[in-house]
């Protein structure tokens, strides 16, 4: 990311002054519920009828509050709302902290929208990804999705700003094709982060990778940490990529720090510790009270956690090519030989294997589930096939953009 060596102290300096403070690392300003998607794994999806939504000067107000190191704007899709751009420029400090993080499934992002973006203080659009090919807009309920991220995310990774990310959600139906997503964001030009599947959203532990899957899960990862130390644009560290692996495997990772290190804003103003638990508060001194003081809960590992949690050991650790590069600007990344790709994933040391992928447990085969149908299969444990239940309305929202 475009983070200068200025800027990378900063948050370091704030990150350490807000951990022994108690105050969040991360806020994530979910501005709307509202949808433009319909995702498998995603409580959100359509329109929200009668949404209360504070104005960009109220969640102006909430950021400097909070003084976090990195503020998201989220959801729902926030490009959803058309005043995204004066919600942005509230809470931005150009050239200063927090890190302003558009997290969005991109149905309506474009050049235009991005340079009002970036104008309005942006520094990182965070584009979620869950399939390399057209599984992605299946699976996100978007016809054409995948396509339109084709021509838009080159496009502005192009512009040479290297403020585009991708964002990888993994689960029980992606995991094998986490090599070929790789791939595709060396082709796109943007890194990739990767976070879990929790199943707490739904109710629904169908995206974790039963226990019969978890050797083929431990290939996966090691072959992304291979392709990671071998250059490839894997922002994740190999440390959090085995937090993950140790989450599919115990279901659970405790110590969990929502309402300290990290918390979220509803549309209507009111903190939640996290985008799971709706335990509504108004001030982050009561959620610290009477939620994370007695919080048991361990049932996600999302990103935003991985990365809060960490002591600052780790920080550096898992950060030091990042920190490095800003300080030492001619510190370059290796680079990718692209002519290599093969396009099916099976990448090794960063060169090709002759090892074949292993078939894919998800939408393959003539009864393989219409998503606008609302209901489509997966792999509910090796090989076995389970209907995936509706979620959301199953039509598509069209543009909601208000
Ligand atoms: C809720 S979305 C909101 C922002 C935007 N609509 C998007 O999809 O990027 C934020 C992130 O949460 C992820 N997510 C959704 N459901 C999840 C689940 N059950 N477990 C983990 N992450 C999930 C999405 O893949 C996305 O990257
Ligand atoms: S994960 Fe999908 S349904 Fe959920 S908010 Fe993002 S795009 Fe919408």
């Amino acid at each position: 990311m475009n983070i200068s060596g200025g800027l990378a102290l900063q948050m370091f300096f704030r990150g350490l002054r807000n951990t022994i403070a108690e105050r969040p690392l991360s806020v994530s300003f979910e501005i709307t519920h509202a949808c433009t998607a319909n995702c498998w794994h995603c409580n959100w999806g359509g329109p929200v009828k009668g949404e209360k939504r504070l104005k960009a000067e109220d969640y102006a107000r909430i950021c400097r509050d909070l003084r976090p190191v990195v503020s998201h704007l989220s959801g729902g899709e926030p490009l959803a709302r058309g005043d995204i751009y004066d919600i942005a420029r509230g809470m931005a400090n150009p050239g200063q902290l927090p890190w302003m993080v558009v997290v969005t499934n991109a149905s309506s992002l474009n050049e235009d929208k991005y340079w009002r973006l970036k104008e309005a203080g942006i520094n990182q659009f965070s584009v979620s990804l869950d399939f390399p090919d057209e599984r992605h807009s299946e699976f996100r309920r978007i016809p054409g999705l995948f396509e339109k991220m084709s021509h838009v995310i080159p496009q502005l990774a192009a512009l040479g700003h290297n403020d585009v990310l991708l964002n990888v959600c993994i689960t029980a139906w992606n995991y094998r094709a986490l090599p070929q997503m790789i791939e595709l964001a060396a082709r796109w030009g943007t890194p990739m982060n990767f976070s879990v599947y929790t199943p707490l959203r739904l109710s629904d532990d169908r995206g974790m990778p039963v226990p019969g899957l978890l050797d083929d899960v431990r290939r996966v990862f090691e072959r992304v940490i291979a392709m990671k130390r071998a250059g490839w644009p894997v922002y994740t560290s190999e440390r959090v990529m085995w937090k993950f692996f140790r989450f599919f495997t115990e279901r659970g990772i405790p110590g969990c720090q929502a309402g300290r290190r990290f918390l979220v804003i509803a549309p209507d103003g009111r903190l939640t510790p996290c985008a799971m638990v709706m335990a509504y508060h108004d001030t982050q001194r009561a959620m610290l009270r009477e939620f994370t003081k007695h919080n048991t809960c361990d049932l996600c590992y999302i990103s935003t956690r991985a990365n809060t949690e960490k002591t600052a050991r780790d920080f550096i650790a898992d950060n030091l090519d990042l920190l490095l590069g800003s300080v030492l600007p001619w510190r370059k990344r290796k680079k990718i030989d692209l002519t290599a790709l093969r396009g099916d994933g099976q990448v090794e040391d960063g060169k090709p294997t002759g090892a074949e992928p292993a078939e894919s447990p998800w939408l393959e085969g003539e009864d393989a589930g219409s998503p606008d149908g609302g209901e489509g299969e997966a792999a509910g444990s090796a090989g076995r096939r389970t209907r995936l239940p509706t979620v959301g309305p199953a039509s598509r929202p069209g543009d909601l953009t208000t």
